[in-house]
């Protein structure tokens, strides 16, 4: 009996001074401040919603290598899918699938570069089945398809200071100064702008390869999980434009975070010297074939004509002449437009509105100032108010899925 007692004291013993020693490292560990990517040390801690993890590849087509080493079959065009399943068990009927920004991946929905719970979280705490992708050429979908899929910068540094972290501090159009909510001095240096800085990796130039990549695999996922909702953020939005043209019968609604899919143009967006715009996007919303009513094999044939005034506060669109082509598929999936009000998207995202109700879709568009959320920039999903915005974002699903009457008494859930 004495040896045992004297063993179970000697382990208590060294217990109690490797709890201690731990207590103290950690002491001094929580110490070091867990800013921007500093944040990775184990002793900084997650802010993460308890979830589970599984990946899949999807879609994707063999095509026969070139000469020498290469000259074998290759897989190209599958998309990384990641599956988040929330720890609670799943208690929302219907999931979200995530579309990143241009120059970012599906990293973009996860924690925010000052590691605060991000939008995937959000929606895993309140019980979603959340699926991130990165889509064909960025991130854990780089092509191998190597020349359908030329790569660019995603976006210069200048560009993320002067368009999205701190357009106060460049003043390119006449709301930037309002901008408020990026965490930290959303410049060169600051912990958190290199955080975010890093995220922002290259995207293809060739939009035709990767639409028609990205609607073969999308529809093949929305086939298994669907019907589902689809969440795009800026650039992102041409995916769930041909998803609604393609499979409408597996999209419950596409929410849209500033669509970046204006019809048959592009702006030079941060020269306000420079207004005027390039052409893009033949086929209005998109660079690729839409089904449009009557139906349009060229489209050369769909007749357009700009209207309104070019300004800095408001751009031009280019629409339809009458009698227009409509897009009786898209127009068929309920459609939700959020707009901040410091971004320069509100320069333009109406263009994108209009041309939906001329086509015959009855979109929905809200601007967060309206709802009392105010200050806020393009990567709004990463700011510091993100949460209130995810949870105009949940709203809709409701109002969506129940209807008006259910929406205010479910939204208090919340
Ligand atoms: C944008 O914010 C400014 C400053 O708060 C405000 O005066 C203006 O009305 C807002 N614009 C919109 C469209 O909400």
């Amino acid at each position: 009996m004495g040896p045992c007692v004297g063993l179970a004291l000697w382990q208590v013993l060294v217990f109690v001074v490797v709890y201690l020693a731990g207590l103290s490292s950690a002491t001094s560990q929580t110490q070091a401040p867990c800013v921007g990517a500093d944040a990775l040390a184990p002793s900084c801690q997650s802010r993460e919603s308890l979830h589970y993890r599984d990946f899949f590849y999807i879609g994707g087509r063999y095509i026969k290598g070139t000469s020498g080493p290469t000259s074998g079959a290759i897989l190209v065009d599958q998309i990384y899918v990641e599956k988040l399943t929330p720890a609670t068990g799943v208690l929302q009927p219907k999931p979200v699938v995530f579309v990143h920004p241009g120059g970012t991946s599906g990293a973009s929905w996860l924690n925010t570069p000052d590691n605060r719970k991000g939008f995937a979280s959000f929606f895993l705490g309140l019980g979603y089945q959340v699926y991130l992708l990165d889509t064909q050429g960025v991130g854990r979908s780089s092509e191998n398809d190597i020349s359908s899929f030329p790569l660019t910068p995603g976006s210069t540094i200048e560009e993320v200071e002067k368009g999205y972290t701190a357009p106060e501090t460049a003043n390119l159009y006449p709301t930037a100064k309002n901008h408020n909510k990026w965490p930290g001095s959303g410049l060169r240096g600051d912990p958190i702008f290199e955080a975010f800085a890093g995220s922002i990796i290259p995207v293809t130039t060739n939009n035709v390869a990767l639409e028609n990549a990205v609607r073969v695999a999308g529809c093949k996922l929305l086939s298994i999980i669907g019907p589902a909702f689809v969440l795009a953020h800026s650039f992102g939005s041409f995916a769930p434009i041909l998803w609604s043209n393609d499979c409408p019968q597996f999209l419950l609604g596409s929410i849209n975070l500033e669509p970046a899919n204006t019809p048959f143009q592009l702006f030079a967006s941060l020269d306000p010297t420079k207004l005027g715009s390039f052409p893009t996007r033949p086929w209005g919303l998109v660079n690729t074939r839409l089904d449009y009513d009557p139906p349009v094999s060229d489209p050369k044939e769909l007749q357009t004509q700009p209207v309104g005034q070019d300004t800095r506060e408001l751009r031009r669109c280019i629409l339809q002449v009458e009698p227009v082509h409509k897009l009786p598929k898209i127009a068929s999936v309920p459609y939700l437009a959020l707009t901040s009000n410091a971004s320069v998207h509100v320069t333009w995202d109406h263009c994108v509105i209009d041309y939906l109700k001329q086509v015959g879709g009855n979109p929905e568009w809200l601007f967060l100032d309206d709802l009392g959320i105010t200050g806020n920039g393009l990567f709004m999903h990463l700011e510091l108010n993100n949460l209130e915005i995810a949870k105009v974002v949940h709203e809709w699903i409701l109002k969506t899925l129940y209807g008006e009457r259910s929406f205010s008494k479910l939204g208090q859930m919340v």
